[in-house]
């Protein structure tokens, strides 16, 4: 069987007076006059609790969404008992149906569900309508037809040779137990990849979304059901974290995570199931894309104006809430005259504000637990003789949680917004003499605990070499002469490693093989 070659969807601009404008501006009107109420799925069941948890905008803190129906550990019982129930028919399936239920879920979202996927992203998350597009609409579209591809690819492999009288092959069979996915607010892409691709691959799965991505999980799983995703193949569920995880880590069918958060949670789950590895069938697969401190560093013969544009989309686009945004640079000091210039005064033409005014680049940051971590930030450096905020730094929590784009410059590479991950639309500058772009090599190499995004800026190919080579860990995804977010499905697949995660990169092949356990079979003659 052969699937459609995927290509990727193209991004719609929403410019004013456009058709797909009135049609984006109608589903941000609907999703707002409602206020929806929220069910957990749970095998073919809805299911409705007694708390009532309220989803509110970030841009305006007050503003009710929806409310979902908040549950405990007793639902991740029950959606683990939905998930194996489901799992012999699921995974006894030809595969070629499972496919059709993911690309048709494509499908649906890129012609029925669009509008209304960005909009409960651009609500619910905070995204303009330009970040909300290429998240939940292409890159999530671009997901489910890439994996379908690469799921058809290893389906087709080649057997192992055989020998006379011998026929060997290899049965792909899914992972024995259900799998758990976790996923974070910053994509909603990432939200639906997690637990589809794990299921393409004939695996059940428990879903549990962070609170502050219900809104678009809830219309991702409409989706899916109405694509044919049949009952308890995938459970979603909305729950304390640690509460699911008590259950979760403690089921002798787990069989594995797909996750996407901070490195934080990803170390505390990885030791619980080390703590809990005899209680297992089999060693669960561990797959998680964790945090960032992404990098930009310029040679003094970079194109300066197209690193200024890089270091302001790349560290400011979606309030620097992308693992991959850029918060670090080094910036040669005969360049940094120009950088800051044009960077300082492209900055001062941008506008903040809520994601339902289409002007404003700038829109909240998550919650008041991102916010108040980066206002310490800010308000540490404000009171530090070691840096100085040369842009933004005002913060105000009142209406909605709005940080100003910062720039912050500092005289030591290694000062604490230069190594630390902030998650807020913080740039910290390093400016290094000219002849020291080696020495930025080491200094980068060495300050990267994470590694999954980076980005050399230069003409001078030799730069460029050294820079490949020297910092060939310091980055999963690495860049040269572009900004380090916007990893393209299917052109660049992404994930990182050290602290970044286990660089099963998202949307490859390798990642789904992640969620299959061979069998080979000898058949002698
Ligand atoms: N894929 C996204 C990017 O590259 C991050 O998850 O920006």
């Amino acid at each position: 069987f052969k699937v459609p070659q995927p290509s990727n969807e193209i991004t719609l601009n929403y410019t004013p007076g456009s058709a797909e404008r009135v049609y984006l501006e109608n589903a941000l009107a609907d999703e707002q006059n409602v206020t929806t109420e929220i069910p957990m799925y749970i095998g073919a069941q809805r299911l409705s609790t007694d708390v009532k948890k309220p989803i509110v905008a970030p841009h305006r803190h007050q503003q009710v969404l929806a409310y979902c129906n908040y549950g405990d550990g007793t639902h991740a019982t029950l959606a683990i008992k939905a998930a194996l129930d489901a799992k012999k028919t699921w995974e006894e399936m030809p595969w070629e149906h499972r496919a059709s239920v993911f690309l048709k879920a494509a499908e649906l979202i890129s012609t029925k569900y669009r509008y209304r996927l960005n909009a409960r992203t651009m609500l619910g998350q905070s995204k303009n309508a330009y970040q909300a597009e290429i998240d939940s609409a292409c890159e999530l579209i671009d997901f489910l037809r890439f994996n379908v591809h690469y799921m058809a690819e290893i389906y087709a492999q080649q057997p192992p040779i055989s020998a006379g009288g011998v026929w060997n092959r290899t049965e792909q069979r899914p992972l024995e137990g259900f799998v758990f996915a976790l996923t974070p607010f910053n994509f909603t892409a990432i939200a639906g990849n997690l637990p589809c691709a794990c299921a393409m691959m004939g695996n059940v799965v428990v879903w549990k979304p962070a609170d502050t991505q219900i809104f678009a999980a809830d219309l991702i799983m409409q989706v899916l059901l109405e694509a044919g995703l049949p009952p308890g193949v995938i459970n979603l569920i909305y729950a304390d974290g640690p509460q699911v995880g008590d259950v979760v880590f403690k089921h002798p069918d787990f069989a594995g995570i797909h996750f996407t958060g901070s490195t934080n949670v990803f170390q505390e789950i990885w030791k619980t199931i080390g703590n809990h590895i005899h209680l297992y069938k089999s060693y669960p697969r561990i797959v998680g894309e964790t945090g960032g401190k992404d990098f930009i560093l310029l040679h003094p013969s970079a194109d300066w104006q197209a690193a200024s544009t890089a270091l302001l989309r790349g560290a400011f686009e979606y309030q620097g809430q992308k693992c991959s945004a850029a918060s670090r640079a080094y910036i040669p000091a005969s360049l940094w005259a120009a950088i800051k210039n044009k960077l300082l005064n492209d900055l001062s033409t941008i506008k903040m504000g809520p994601p339902t005014d289409f002007s404003n680049f700038i829109n909240a940051v998550i919650d008041e637990k991102s916010f108040d971590k980066v206002a310490s930030y800010l308000s540490e450096v404000a009171n530090d003789d070691e840096a100085e905020i040369i842009y933004g730094g005002n913060c105000d929590k009142s209406i909605g949680y709005f940080v100003e784009p910062t720039v912050i410059l500092t005289q030591d590479p290694y000062y604490k917004t230069m190594c630390e991950e902030i998650f807020g639309p913080v740039l910290s500058i390093y400016v290094y003499d000219d002849e020291d772009f080696e020495d930025m090599l080491t200094v980068i190499d060495h300050t990267s605990i994470y590694a999954l995004t980076g980005s050399v800026f230069a003409q001078d190919r030799l730069a460029i070499a050294q820079a490949s080579e020297k910092l060939k860990n310091a980055a999963g995804n690495f860049y040269i002469n572009d900004k380090c977010t916007g990893a393209v499905v299917g052109q660049q697949p992404f994930g990182g490693a050290r602290k970044s995660g286990t660089n099963d990169k998202a949307g490859a092949m390798v990642n789904l093989l992640r969620w299959v356990s061979p069998r080979t079979v000898k058949e002698t003659f």
